[in-house]
Order: C-alpha cells, then sequence, then structure tokens
C-alpha cells in the first residue's frame, strides 16, 4: 500500500534538469572526449521505479551516494522520498555534508566502519552540517568516537555492522554486537539507531532463485542479532543494507526497514549481465562513455580514446552502443580497441561502463543528456581523496 506520493519519472527529469549549469555545447559532437554522459530521463525513470518498488513494500530508501557521488543526484533520490543517502568513505560524508546541509530532514550514514582518531574528528565536523550515521563494527570504536565528541548535547547515530556473507566488514557473533550495544548505551553523544547487514558478494549472482537463497541466509543471520539486541532491551529502528542485485528479494523478505542500492541509477554492464530479465534488472542504462576514433589505420580494429583512465576495467569489457558485434578491448590508460570495421578516424562511440562507480569516480563532471540532445553539465561533486 502506498503511503507517499513520488513525483513521476517526468518531474524527476525536470528536478535533474533545473540542477544542470548550461554550456555553450549543445551537441554532442561537440562535447570534448572521453565524456561521460548522464541520460537525464533514463536517470529519473530509474529513480522513480526504486522508489516505486521500495514504497509498495513500506520500507525507506536511503540510496548509495559512491555510485554518483554527486549532490545533485542525491537530492533527486530525496525529491523521490529517500531518506538519505549512504555513503562509502568519510570523504564522501564531508562533501554531501557540505553539499547538502545545512538540513535536519534527511541523514547521511556512512556504511564503512572507520578506525582511528582523524576519522573520529572528520566525522564529527560533517555532523555539524546533517545528521549523520555511523557503521560501527568493533567496541573500541565507540570510546574513539566518544573521546573526539567536541562538545556536549551532541550526538551521531549509529548501527552495528553485521557480517553476513563472511567478507570485508561487520561484527560475527551476537555476542560483539551485544557488547558493542552496550558500551554504545553508555554514552550520551551516540545513539544506537539499529543493524546494517549488506551482503555485498550476493548482489551479482546470476539466477534469481540461487541470489534468493542465499539473500534468505544472509538474512537469518541479521534477524538473529536484531532478536537478540531487542531481547535485551535494545531499540533497533533502522535495519538497512541491500543493493541493486537483492533488491527486490530484500523487499520481499522484509527485515530490512530500509535499501541501499546504488547503481540501480546507472545499470553498468556487468549489473545488466549479472540480472538479465529478472526484476532487479529491470532499470535503464542511463550512464555512457562518449569516445572518439583517434586512429583507423589497422585492419582489425579502430583506437578509440578511452582506456584505464576513462573507465574502470574490474568487471570486464564495456559494451560499444549501436555497433551490434563490435568488441571493446583495454589497450592502455588512454585508449582502447574497438574491432567494427564500419569506423573510422573521427567518429564517434558511445560505451555503457562495465562498472559504474569507479567510472564515475574518474570525472569530474556529467554532461546531461536527454537522447541526443546535449542541456549542460552536473558537477561529481565527491571529488576529494582525502
Ligand atoms: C554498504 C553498501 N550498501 C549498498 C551497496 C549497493 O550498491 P549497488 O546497488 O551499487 O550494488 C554497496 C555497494 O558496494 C555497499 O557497499
Amino acid at each position: 500500500v502506498s503511503t507517499a506520493i513520488i513525483p513521476s519519472a517526468a518531474e524527476l527529469a525536470a528536478a535533474l534538469a533545473s540542477e544542470v549549469t548550461e554550456s555553450s555545447i549543445r551537441s554532442l559532437d561537440e562535447i570534448p572526449t572521453p565524456a561521460l554522459l548522464l541520460d537525464v530521463n533514463a536517470a529519473a525513470a530509474n529513480v522513480r521505479l526504486m522508489a516505486e518498488r521500495a514504497d509498495a513494500a513500506g520500507v525507506q530508501l536511503r540510496p548509495h551516494a559512491k555510485c554518483h557521488r554527486s549532490a545533485a543526484l542525491a537530492r533527486v533520490q530525496v525529491a523521490a522520498g529517500a531518506v538519505g543517502q549512504t555513503c562509502a568513505s568519510v570523504a564522501e560524508v564531508e562533501a554531501l555534508a557540505l553539499a547538502l546541509g545545512p538540513v535536519t530532514e534527511f541523514s547521511l550514514l556512512l556504511a564503512t566502519p572507520t578506525a582511528g582518531d582523524v576519522t573520529a574528528r572528520r566525522i564529527w565536523r560533517a555532523a555539524e552540517g546533517l545528521p549523520v550515521i555511523v557503521a560501527i563494527d568493533h567496541i573500541d570504536r565507540v570510546s574513539e568516537l566518544v573521546a573526539a565528541c567536541p562538545d556536549r548535547g551532541r550526538r551521531l547515530g549509529a548501527v552495528i555492522d553485521v557480517d553476513v556473507v563472511d567478507t570485508r566488514t561487520g561484527v560475527t557473533s551476537v555476542v560483539s554486537a551485544l557488547g558493542i550495544a552496550d558500551e554504545i548505551a553508555n554514552t550520551d553523544s551516540i545513539e544506537l539507531l539499529g543493524v546494517q547487514g549488506y551482503a555485498g558478494a550476493l548482489q551479482h549472482v546470476p539466477g534469481r532463485s540461487t541470489r534468493r537463497d542465499a539473500t534468505t541466509r544472509a538474512t537469518d543471520r541479521l534477524r538473529e542479532v536484531v532478536e537478540a539486541l531487542r531481547s535485551a532491551g535494545h531499540d533497533v529502528t533502522i535495519v538497512t543494507g541491500g543493493g541493486t542485485g537483492t533488491s527486490g528479494i530484500d523487499l520481499q523478505i522484509g527485515l530490512l526497514t530500509e535499501l541501499q542500492p546504488g547503481s540501480y541509477l546507472f545499470m553498468d554492464r556487468s549489473y545488466r549481465d549479472a540480472l538479465g530479465e529478472d526484476p532487479e534488472g529491470q532499470f535503464i542504462q542511463s550512464l555512457t562513455i562518449l569516445s572518439s576514433v583517434i586512429s583507423s589505420n589497422q585492419t582489425s580494429h579502430v583506437t578509440i580514446d578511452a582506456g584505464l583512465k576513462s573507465m574502470a576495467t574490474d568487471s570486464g569489457p564495456a559494451e560499444v552502443l549501436g555497433h551490434p558485434g563490435a568488441t571493446y578491448a583495454f589497450a592502455g590508460d588512454e585508449m582502447g580497441f574497438v574491432r567494427d570495421a564500419s569506423l573510422r578516424r573521427g567518429d564517434r562511440v558511445r560505451l555503457i561502463p562495465p562498472h559504474c562507480d569507479p567510472t564515475v569516480d574518474r570525472y569530474g563532471m556529467f554532461w546531461a543528456v536527454r537522447g541526443d540532445e546535449v542541456l549542460g553539465t552536473i558537477p561529481v561533486t565527491v571529488r576529494a581523496r582525502a
């Protein structure tokens, strides 16, 4: 049952278009390459579809900002009902707090556990601009954050990060979770809001039933911690996790109170390959790389100006749009090969990036387009690697 009025895709596209800085460049042929293009209609449709699905399941959305690193895209997601953004790094929290704050209506979740005094001080400083929630997976992080708290009366939210797939981060036992919760309960400056369980290793598992079975097992581990915390008298208001690949399954299982998907906004090639026709794959590919053919002296291939510096190549090759059968191959930092008999020096091609997050990370801005129409630019807000 829908509880919210979600703006239409057209309204969200208009909101995104209103974020654009106009450029004197009005045609795809004039954009300096390599360039990152974002189709505003496709992105808006994706924002709307995920918002509708979450709303229908009674689950809140906290899209992952590490995917877009953009205040403009965060604002559009919030306009569609998101309760805030998920961040992967302190730098993302800092940049988005500056760009989006001061506000109290939505919050930033730092989903990656952090260590040390320097990050603790930076987190407190960022939290001056808007509410910040941190993921904690070690009891010592509580005292580190308390020691760095600049003044009495200020509070950070916290969720206990639970390792649900034996991988990167998170507590590995109920006992550890209870220990952290008790430690937080003894502080004035940190408020325990709930738990996080993110099954990163399951997001790209092909085959919906395989992905569903594995997600069900991972969720059972998170549920065990939720129940233990509640039995011990701790409030668990937020149960956060999930990504694009498991989104529909997470919504069906129903333990999560908020979902953290990122890539649905762009739907890169590796996600499309893994998800195919599954409901989680039904988002439109909105992100492309515009590249120029710079040399066509070989018979077997042409060389384009998009290589490692234009896209992350950890997830296989890019897809060449509009040239069925053409293949892309990595050819160095600045170049790639495209095998397609029809291409000549000076031609332009559009590529679907294999992996969106670390591709966006390579650019200072998106060129906002609507089909072939160029609207202008949208900055990538989080640029500092501090
Ligand atoms: C903590 C966390 N939540 C959610 C996501 C979901 O991202 P995506 O939807 O792009 O898979 C990620 C991605 O790595 C993540 O690290």
